[in-house]
């Protein structure tokens, strides 16, 4: 099992380069599956993580061509022809869930077990099958599967309880091929609806309003292929942000698109940091740490729920009091333990997480509980007197390409090790 050293105190300097949005990559990646055509499915600025991988396999084991090199994917669905995703392949990503919409959409069955991901908190996935029900599909489980069938699917009115980014895409997945007009209302406003949307109509579908909480999707007779580069990931740039000011650094985000970050943004520099705005960079100037008063999470535009953790990591550093108020997921805060045994001073309450801060923070040795939890970790790592280790890496790299080579350039001390290798080695 690979882990990190970080030995912390070094001052991040530099800039570094962002690539494509895993959110915005997954859908996607699922939604080829509904070009017919027999050319390639092209996606460029594809970063070079585990979910990539993972998902690679899935659509691989569906009977789609995949092949990956130079960040860039070649899919070509044309002959698509399973509609069982393997248990095995699902229980690891939970965005395996996004495989129904299409699926069903293409071949009018689809199976698939309750899917997997990162533990943080029950996740159900009852606004996804009420929306297929609501566009005709029959959903009944069998043997510990989810089954859904239709015999075509029909424009439909979907109300969703809650602006569910997974539910938002699989729905609009769906309805690509359905026959009449489907509106999703209360839909996710997520960057990464948008840009599923411009994929979609890139395919040559009819989808307007993304970004918004109406998205209306004209069904259409099929789709095709085409070139298409996905966003900036935010939340890698707001973390490389929150790795550049939890060292007092002065560090450049580039490739990105910053007003993505905006409510981010605006909560570090409540906490003291100052940060400048370039056309498609933001860069970190440092600045006197402090606690704030409040940050919850929330649906896009509001602060992002993966980006709690690595934002809490930096407020255990500042002086003074914070409170972080976590909305969008139960149990997202499995990583307080681990900041804790760092020499945090987080008490849990519910849904809220009360912060002491100016304690500096102590090497230890600790887990990645999950994606967002484990760069959380490093971030600690980087910050905290003596030696971290961050053992469960796989989850980090799920989500982030070389991490560790990324935050070397940027002048931390850190290695990827395997299970073995002596601390007393150095880092
Ligand atoms: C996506 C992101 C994830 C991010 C999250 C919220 C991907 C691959 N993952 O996850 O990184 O943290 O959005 O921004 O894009 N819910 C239900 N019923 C459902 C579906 C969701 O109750 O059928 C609840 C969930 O339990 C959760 C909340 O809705 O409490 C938000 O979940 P959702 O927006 O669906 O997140 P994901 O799509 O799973």
């Amino acid at each position: 099992m690979a882990y990190f050293m970080i030995k912390g105190g070094n001052v991040l300097a530099g800039s570094v380069k962002v690539k494509g949005a895993k959110n915005s990559m997954l859908p996607i990646m699922a939604a080829a599956i509904l070009s017919s055509e027999n050319r390639e499915v092209v996606l460029e600025n594809i970063p070079d993580i585990l979910d990539m991988h993972m998902k690679k396999s899935i659509l691989q084991s569906l009977g789609l061509k995949v092949s990956y090199g130079e960040n860039t994917l070649c899919l070509n669905a044309c002959e698509v022809n399973s509609h069982t995703i393997p248990t095995a392949l699902m229980r690891e990503m939970r965005s395996s869930i996004f495989l129904m919409g299409p699926i069903l959409a293409r071949l009018g069955k689809v199976r698939v077990t309750y899917p997997g991901g990162c533990s943080i908190g029950p996740r159900p996935i009852d606004l996804h099958l009420k929306g297929l029900e609501a566009l005709g599909a029959n959903i009944w489980e069998e043997k510990g599967y989810i089954v859904a069938s239709t015999s075509g699917l029909k424009g439909a009115e979907i109300h969703l309880d809650y602006p569910s980014v997974g539910a938002t895409e699989n729905l609009m997945m769906a309805a690509v091929l359905a026959h009449g007009t489907t509106f999703i209302h209360n839909a996710a406003k997520e960057p990464e609806i948008i840009d599923l949307q411009n994929f979609l109509n890139a395919m040559g579908a009819n989808v307007r309003g993304a970004g918004t909480e109406n998205v209306r999707i004209r069904g259409v007779e099929a789709l095709g292929s085409c070139r298409y580069r996905i966003i900036p990931d935010r939340i890698v740039a707001g973390t490389y942000l929150m790795a550049g000011a939890i060292t007092g650094g002065r560090l450049t985000v580039r490739d990105i698109i910053p007003s993505h970050l905006d409510a981010v943004v605006a909560k570090i520099k409540e906490a003291g940091v100052v940060i400048e705005a370039g056309e498609d960079s933001l860069s970190v100037i440092n600045g006197r740490l402090k606690g704030v008063e409040t940050l919850r999470t929330l649906p896009y535009p509001g602060f992002p729920t993966d980006l709690q953790s690595p934002m809490m990591a930096l407020l255990a550093r500042a002086e003074g009091r914070s409170n972080i108020i976590e909305s969008v997921f139960e149990a997202r805060f499995k990583h307080v333990k681990e900041l804790n045994r760092m020499n945090a001073c987080i008490a849990v309450d519910g849904r809220t997480a009360m912060l002491e801060g100016g304690a500096a923070l102590q090497g230890a040795e600790v887990s990645a509980t999950d994606l967002r939890a484990g760069a959380a970790m490093v971030l600690a790592g980087l910050a905290a007197q003596g030696i971290t280790i961050v053992r469960e890496i796989r989850h980090i790299e799920r989500g982030y390409e070389n991490f560790d080579v990324e935050l070397k350039k940027l002048g931390a001390d850190i290695i990827r090790c395997e299970e073995g290798l002596s601390i007393k080695s150095g880092v």
